[in-house]
């Protein structure tokens, strides 16, 4: 029985006090937790869900990891929060120090905390503005970077982020993105940005270029083979810092704390977000120390930015992820995740492609593998019946119709086997729905 239509129940009385006093704009799904663990939720009605969204990648280390809950009360009793621009505190300077660890390459790094992905973004630029001097940025198709104006800017889906939401910020460029699915394979894509930079803007104005190495809402789309290289050879060739995006797919998303470790480039400004606060809201730009320190001081904070409780949530979360077993632990689980979904492949005809990096996997739907035309509503009929059936999804993608996985990295084996079995019975179930 639909949630939706379990009258009588918390959640129908919850989800009407939710239609009275929540903006509309704000759209969600009709579960309310009470209380969850590892990877699972359980509701306010009791009803068990495993949970294959973690909070949008946002909780790598699982719900409630017991060394993170353990840091927040320890902190919870000394102070909660002083705001780092008036007086400082160690675990601050903690964050800081083992996110110069993992910014890819070596260092000199620095890093500056924030309390969200977009302000990390917007961050970024402000960073790459001010050390060289100039203005534009170029982005990407299928990017996502956050909500506020200027990361909503280069952020590249109408429906449902920008629409009526303008104007937009000057000086953003955006380049068709690798999708080889949909014919963009790294030739493509780089003959792209090429173009952009004699028929929109001259390198010379180019302050950076900024990308995810897994773009995570467009769809789970890795970079393919060379393109992230030749991106950034055209950056250091015309004297344009590239700025790694790693809000979604870092923090062992693919397997190691970055995922442009996969590439083996040392970006100059990297941004980080979701899962760094394990489960607390906590953001940060690193990057090389020249670039950090060309801003005067005073020119970046905010009065909430590293607050304390993120600090000593994101120090457990950060150790994890350093930690070489964590990282081994993220692969094994991609690994099998991977034989699973390509498995399920042969079996649903919908599943037109299984894509990803490490664990962060998605399967993009289609009509027919031939015309390859986007199963949005098929999409969405899974998602609700996975709900329906204790399994909680969300779907990504310009056109709405991938699936993405990102099941919390600390998953139990039966967390994962219960997750994809509801899922495969969802999809033949809304697959035959659909016929
Ligand atoms: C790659 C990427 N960058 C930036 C953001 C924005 O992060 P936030 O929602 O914390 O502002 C997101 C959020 O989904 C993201 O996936």
């Amino acid at each position: 029985m639909a949630v939706e239509e379990r009258t009588g129940t918390r959640t129908a009385a919850l989800e009407a006090e939710r239609e009275r006093w929540v903006a509309r704009g704000v759209a969600t799904q009709p579960v309310f937790v009470d209380r969850a663990h590892g990877a699972r939720i359980v509701d306010v009605d009791g009803r068990e869900y495993v949970d294959f969204v973690g909070g949008i990648g946002t909780l790598n280390g699982g719900h409630t990891p017991e060394a993170v809950v353990r840091a927040i009360h320890e902190q919870a009793d000394r102070y909660l929060h002083q705001c780092y621009s008036v007086v400082q505190y160690e675990p601050y300077l903690e964050v800081c120090r083992r996110l110069c660890r993992i910014h890819p390459g070596d260092g000199p790094f620095k890093a500056m905390l924030v309390n969200s992905g977009a302000e990390a973004v917007e961050n970024a630029v402000k960073i790459a503005r001010h050390a060289t001097g100039r203005q534009a940025v170029i982005c990407f198709e299928q990017g996502f970077h956050g909500r506020t104006t200027l990361a909503l800017t280069l952020t590249a889906k109408a429906m449902p982020y920008k629409r009526g939401f303008g104007p937009f910020a000057p000086e953003v460029y955006r380049a068709p993105g690798p999708w080889p699915y949909r014919g963009i394979g790294t030739r493509e894509a780089i003959d792209g940005v090429r173009r952009l930079l004699r028929s929109q803007v001259d390198p010379s104005a180019v302050a950076a270029v900024i990308y995810e190495p897994v773009q995570g809402e467009g769809g789970f789309l890795p970079a393919p083979p060379g393109f992230i290289e030749e991106l950034y050879g055209l950056c250091q060739e015309h004297g344009i810092l590239y700025i790694d995006d790693e809000v979604q797919a870092g923090m062992c998303r693919t397997g190691p704390p970055a995922a442009l470790d996969h590439v083996g480039i040392s970006p100059d400004l990297a941004v980080w977000g979701k899962s760094l606060g394990g489960g607390l809201p906590l953001a940060a730009v690193t990057g090389r120390a020249e670039v950090m320190d060309a801003v005067h001081p005073g020119g970046l904070g905010g009065t909430f930015a590293g607050n304390p409780l993120s600090c000593v949530a994101a120090i457990v979360a950060l150790d994890e992820v350093l930690d070489p077993a964590f990282q081994a632990r993220a692969t094994a689980l991609g690994i099998r995740l991977r034989a699973r979904l390509d498995d399920l492949a042969t079996r649903v005809e919908a599943i037109g492609e299984v894509r990803g990096l490490g664990p962060m996997l998605a399967l993009e739907l289609v009509t027919d593998r031939v015309s390859k035309e986007p199963a949005a509503a098929l999409t969405a009929d899974v998602v609700r019946r996975a709900r329906e059936a204790g399994l909680l999804l969300m779907a990504a993608g310009l056109y709405s119709n991938v699936l993405r996985v990102l099941v919390p990295l600390v998953a139990r084996d039966e967390d994962v086997d219960e997750g994809l079995e509801i899922l495969e019975r969802c999809l033949v179930e809304a697959t035959a729905a659909a016929a």
